[in-house]
């Protein structure tokens, strides 16, 4: 092997070892940012490496690509709100997805004319199949998820009749048109011809899935373009982009099943059942609440927590909407400088997206230890005086524990806030959430509804307090 290109396989797998140490960052949040500008390095070592190699015949086109992409990356970053983070991921993993499809079906075309490498093997050939049928996939799959969570297309699941036999159908068109592509490297035809269909059984695979399950699938597509990501290293021979593909999809398909685990639902449940079309009749919702749901002003909820020894805030989707961490985190401080202990209690899916209750909270300043998970907040809520519900709905919602099938949310591990001496609701209406069911909270003897807006309800809340 010449000195040069050993030198840059050194550099490559320094690159590697970066982008693991960065990703073992990423797993607190204290050392997060950390985590992430030692991937970053990583990442702009593999560049520049990658620039150095000898086979590059004009820098004019990686330049104009530098800055188009990441003109387009700055504007999005700094445009997007934080609650719109699942549909920039979605973005970023279908460009990602469509490049690797793209790039390896370049270097198949040039293949053929007898350039750039000696001789067409199966490893080449296969690793182009793969990653342009997986790269598509990943690409217009994550198109549908964007426009899915940005309400450009109906958010919830689509259902085409016989979409399960036309899915598989796609697939075994895809899976015969990369054979003959591995069997026979003479044309572009059967690349190019799978990856359209590939295209059409991305979008066929993400239609049917409602807007609520769709964190869950970019997690998915996310891993898909990792691995479509490595495929095009083993194409181009690169090991900085084998591993990094690797890492992304082993990285994706681990979330990917934590979020399943979390919600108790299966991955086939989440990308077949459909779950959204069935919402909560309102005969149904009458049966449960039937007079029983009482309502507060923020004044009597205020005599409430001024007599508090112990406050649990349980933070869900809500808030996020509401963007109410700044309020709370004054709601927190007023109680706190009156002697009241706060804490959050924190359910792994609570959200749109995971670790989104975290991230909100941590931007309003709330400190991490006061930040506590399912396990260890649940054993306390017997000793709490009062639970504020901001804008969470299924993450505590008793019904959870009935094993009947047909509730969407069974098995679900939850908040037991009910088992507080009060729990104080703070929501707009008595609407579902996202699993679309009733919830029988709210019509306890310990709970109070709090009607209004999250962010609205904690700015009263805070100054009726300041009133008692
Ligand atoms: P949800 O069950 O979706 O309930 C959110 C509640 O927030 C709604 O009932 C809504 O009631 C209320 N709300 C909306 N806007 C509000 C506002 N401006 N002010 C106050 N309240 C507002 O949320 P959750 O309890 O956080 O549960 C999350 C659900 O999403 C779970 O079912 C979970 O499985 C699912 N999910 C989560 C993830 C991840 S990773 N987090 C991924 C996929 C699915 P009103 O309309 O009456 O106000």
């Amino acid at each position: 092997m010449p000195k040069e290109e050993a030198f840059a396989k050194l550099l490559y797998l320094a690159a590697a070892v970066l982008f693991i140490i960065g990703l073992k960052g990423l797993t607190h949040p204290r050392t997060a940012v950390r985590g992430n500008i030692i991937a970053a390095l990583g990442m702009l070592l593999a560049i520049v490496v990658t620039l150095m190699d000898q086979r590059i015949v004009s820098f004019q086109i990686i330049v104009a690509g530098f800055v188009v992409g990441g003109l387009v990356g700055v504007i999005m970053a700094y445009r997007s709100s934080m609650t719109a983070i699942p549909q920039v991921v979605a973005v970023f993993n279908g460009f990602g997805g469509g490049a690797s499809a793209i790039a390896v079906g370049a270097a198949y075309m040039e293949a053929l004319k007898g350039e750039w490498i000696e001789e067409i093997t199966i490893q080449f050939t296969s690793s182009v199949a793969m990653a342009g049928l997986i790269g598509a996939v990943a690409l217009t799959g994550s198109a549908i998820a964007f426009g899915k969570l940005q309400r450009l297309i109906k958010e919830r699941p689509v259902l085409i009749p016989g979409r399960h036999v036309i899915n598989v159908t796609l697939l075994l068109i895809c899976l015969g048109l990369g054979t003959w592509l591995v069997v026979d490297p003479t044309g572009s035809f059967p690349f190019w011809a799978m990856v359209g269909v590939a295209s059409l059984l991305g979008i066929m695979l993400v239609i049917p899935i409602g807007g609520a399950d769709m964190p869950v699938v970019i997690s998915l597509l996310n891993a898909y373009s990792g691995l479509a990501a490595a495929g095009h290293g083993w194409v181009l021979n690169n090991s900085v982009l084998i591993i990094a593909g690797s890492l992304v999809g082993a990285a994706g398909f681990f979330l990917t099943a934590l979020m399943c685990r979390a919600m108790n639902r299966s991955l086939i449940n989440v990308i077949f059942a459909g779950v959204g079309t069935v919402v909560a009749t309102e005969a149904e919702t009458e049966d449960i609440y039937a007079g029983r749901v009482k309502s507060a002003s923020p004044e009597e909820v205020a005599m409430l927590l001024s007599d508090a020894r112990r406050v649990v805030i349980a933070p869900g989707y809500g808030m996020a909407v509401a963007q109410a961490q700044y309020a709370i985190q004054d709601l927190m401080l007023l109680l706190e400088s009156r002697g009241i202990e706060v804490d959050f209690a924190i359910h792994p899916v609570a959200g749109r997206m995971p670790g989104h209750m975290n991230v909100l909270l941590a931007e309003a300043n709330i400190p991490y230890d006061k930040l506590i998970e399912l396990e260890r907040i649940n054993p306390t809520f017997r000793q709490t005086d009062v639970v504020l519900v901001f804008g969470a709905n299924d993450v505590v919602n008793p019904l959870a524990r009935d094993s009947d099938p047909s509730i969407p949310i069974a098995g679900m591990p939850i908040l037991n806030v009910d088992e507080a001496r009060s729990v104080v609701i703070v929501k707009r209406s008595l609407s579902p959430g996202f699993a679309g069911i009733a919830n029988p909270l709210f019509a306890a003897d310990n709970s109070l509804m709090l009607f209004g807006d999250a962010k609205e309800m904690a700015m009263d809340l805070t100054t009726a307090l300041k009133e008692t």
